[in-house]
């Protein structure tokens, strides 16, 4: 017998009943059981206090509805249950009701990765509620829906505590009481105490864990959807490129944490070389048909971008 294990035999068989400091592996606070509880877990609104203008930047992006989109992802995540995993054989799925988190990491490992600290009922809860959404023609009620979905989201904390350390054995497991950037000590945030180096947050990989390569080839069915990441490190990085995606998107830019692509001007600025070289001419084809005037357009048009556009 271990010390542990003696410790919680003295403890008593209740001890073994009760969720266990000493064996979790980290502070683990539990699965959430509903989408306010997962939504509340990972709730931005706390930080912009103190990080107003990164707030607002972030309330910008796509990063800030990625359950919702555009708001086309939550309705294809619906098209991805209906069309594909209830009519797979061998899913489990037939019904909403057979439907778990396991099933929604399908769409959810990028769109909302902390949807694996939540129960299966979360899962069927975000069905029910962008079906819902989707029927509703009462405006009010629209509204209070799209906030429930849009509450789930790629906020501060899925990037700078569960996203922010990559190389775990190396730099360890995310702790609930910390916030990861570039520096370490104290954070004046009271829920978050701490502040935590994350040696790779600066860097094109760090954004590569959602931006796809291909195929998500650790699911039992494979989806793809953005594989951006795979043509900056196989297409871009061979020819010589060197930028990060940070240095692109948040700094070049101007843009900061508002990460955007073809819907800003800053961005579509940076995209391409084009080059229109156009002439006329007449050309005479046959007597009958008599002269025919042609047009000669030449475009040669240059990515600039670290990446395959578009994408996703
Ligand atoms: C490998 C991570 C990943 C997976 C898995 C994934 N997505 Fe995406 N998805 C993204 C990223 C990143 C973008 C946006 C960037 C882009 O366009 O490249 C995106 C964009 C989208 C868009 C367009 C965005 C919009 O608002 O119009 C839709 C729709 C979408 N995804 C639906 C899905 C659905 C449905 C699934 C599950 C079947 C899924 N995605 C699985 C990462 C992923
Ligand atoms: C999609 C991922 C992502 C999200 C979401 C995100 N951040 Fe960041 N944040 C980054 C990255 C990447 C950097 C570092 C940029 C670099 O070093 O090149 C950063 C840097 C920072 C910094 C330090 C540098 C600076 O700009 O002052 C702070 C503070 C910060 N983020 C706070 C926040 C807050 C608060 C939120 C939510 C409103 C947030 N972040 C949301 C990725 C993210
Ligand atoms: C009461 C104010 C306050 C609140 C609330 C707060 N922060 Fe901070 N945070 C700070 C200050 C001040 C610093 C900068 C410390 C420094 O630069 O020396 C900081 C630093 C950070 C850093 C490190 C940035 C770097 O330099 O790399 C991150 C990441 C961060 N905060 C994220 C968050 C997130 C996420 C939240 C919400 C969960 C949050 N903060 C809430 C005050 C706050
Ligand atoms: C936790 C996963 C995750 C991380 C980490 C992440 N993204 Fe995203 N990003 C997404 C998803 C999902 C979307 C699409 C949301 C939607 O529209 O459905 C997106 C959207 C975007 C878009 C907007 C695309 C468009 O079509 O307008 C840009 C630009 C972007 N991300 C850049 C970045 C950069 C740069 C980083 C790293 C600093 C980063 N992202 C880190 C998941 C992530
Ligand atoms: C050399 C600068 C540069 C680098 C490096 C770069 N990007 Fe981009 N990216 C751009 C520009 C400019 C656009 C706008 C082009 C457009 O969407 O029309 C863009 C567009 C995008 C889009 C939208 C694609 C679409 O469907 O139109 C996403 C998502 C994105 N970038 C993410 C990333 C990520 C993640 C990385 C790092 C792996 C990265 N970018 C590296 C400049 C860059």
């Amino acid at each position: 017998m271990s010390w542990k294990e003696r410790i919680i035999a003295l403890l008593g068989g209740v001890a073994l009943l009760l969720p266990n400091p000493i064996l979790a592996k980290s502070s683990s606070p539990g699965k959430a059981k509903t989408i306010a509880e997962l939504a509340a877990r990972y709730d931005s609104t706390s930080c912009k206090e103190c990080h107003e203008e990164i707030y607002e930047e972030w309330e910008n992006s796509l990063h800030a509805r990625s359950m919702l989109g555009t708001p086309r992802t939550a309705p294809t995540i619906i098209t991805a249950i209906e069309k594909g995993i209830k009519r797979f054989p061998y899913s489990g799925v037939k019904k909403d009701e057979d439907i778990t988190v396991k099933h929604l990491m399908f769409c959810a490992k990028c769109h909302l990765p902390q949807l694996d600290e939540a129960t299966d009922d979360v899962a069927r809860e975000i069905v029910a509620t962008i079906k819902a959404w989707m029927k509703e023609d009462d405006d009010d009620k629209l509204e209070a829906l799209e906030a429930k979905i849009e509450s789930l989201n790629i906020g501060c904390l899925v990037c700078h505590q569960k996203k922010a350390l990559i190389h775990k054995w190396a730099d360890g497991y995310p702790q609930s009481d910390t916030v990861y950037g570039s520096q370490v000590g104290e954070h004046e945030d009271e829920n978050h105490p701490k502040m935590g180096k994350a040696p790779a947050l600066g860097e094109a990989i760090f954004c590569g864990q959602c931006h796809g390569q291909g195929p998500n080839f650790e699911l039992d069915h494979p989806s793809q959807c953005a594989t951006l990441y795979g043509s900056y490190l196989f297409a871009y990085i061979p020819e010589g490129g060197h930028e990060s995606c940070q240095d692109c998107h948040m700094k070049k830019s101007g843009l900061g944490h508002d990460m955007q692509a073809y819907r800003s001007e800053e961005m579509v600025k940076m995209a391409l070389d084009c080059e229109v070289d156009a002439q006329s001419y007449f050309w005479r084809k046959n007597k009958k048909e008599g002269v025919i005037p042609m047009g000669l357009v030449r475009v040669e048009i240059f990515n600039k971008t670290g990446h395959v556009v578009p994408d996703g």
